[in-house]
C-alpha cells in the first residue's frame, strides 16, 4: 500500500504544481516512487485543465524540474477518501479544505511549511500577481518543505 500526498493551493498553476514536481523528484531520488503517490489540486476552478503558469514552469526548469505534463484540477471532498496527506500552501487554502473535510477524515490536513522548521514563514505566498522573485521564493520554500515532508513520511510510515 502506498502513502498518498495531495498538495493544494488556489489555482493549481503555481505553488502546488511546483510542490508536486519537486516532491516527486525527491521521492524518485530516494527510490520511493512505488511507495508514495503524489498529486496536486486547487481550491479554485478558474484554471482547470491548464498547464502550470509559464513563469512557474520556467523557474522550475532552471533547477531541472519538468512541470510541463501537469494539468490543473479542482480539489473535491472525495479527495479526502484517497489521500493520507492533504497539504495546504496557505491559511486560506487550509480554511477552505477544513470546510470540505469529512468529519471522519483520519489523514493529515495541514500547512506545507510545518515541514520546514527552519523557515520563518508559515505560508507559501501566492506569486501570481507579483514579480519573478516571488517564483524563486516559492521554489526555495517548496524544496525545503518537501525534504521535511519526505523525512517525516519515511520515519512515520516507511521505516
Ligand atoms: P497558485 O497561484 O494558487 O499558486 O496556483 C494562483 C494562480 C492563479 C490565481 C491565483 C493564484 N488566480 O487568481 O487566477
Amino acid at each position: 500500500m502506498s502513502i498518498k500526498v495531495l498538495f493544494v493551493c488556489l489555482g493549481n498553476i503555481c505553488r502546488s504544481p511546483t510542490a508536486e514536481g519537486v516532491f516527486r523528484h525527491q521521492v524518485e531520488a530516494a527510490g520511493l516512487s512505488e511507495r508514495i503517490h503524489i498529486d496536486s489540486a486547487g481550491t479554485g476552478d478558474w484554471h482547470i485543465g491548464k498547464a502550470p503558469d509559464p513563469r512557474t514552469i520556467d523557474e522550475a526548469a532552471k533547477r531541472n524540474y519538468d512541470l510541463t505534463p501537469l494539468r490543473a484540477r479542482q480539489v473535491s471532498a472525495t479527495d479526502f477518501a484517497e489521500f493520507d496527506y492533504v497539504i495546504a500552501m496557505d491559511k486560506e487554502n487550509l480554511k477552505n479544505l477544513k470546510a470540505m473535510q469529512p468529519a471522519d477524515y483520519q489523514g493529515h490536513l495541514g500547512l506545507f511549511l510545518a515541514f520546514a522548521p527552519e523557515e520563518q514563514q508559515e505560508e507559501v505566498p501566492d506569486p501570481y500577481y507579483g514579480g519573478p522573485e516571488g517564483f524563486t521564493l516559492v521554489l526555495n520554500m517548496v524544496e525545503e518543505a518537501s525534504q521535511g515532508l519526505l523525512n517525516h513520511i519515511q520515519e512515520k510510515h516507511l521505516s
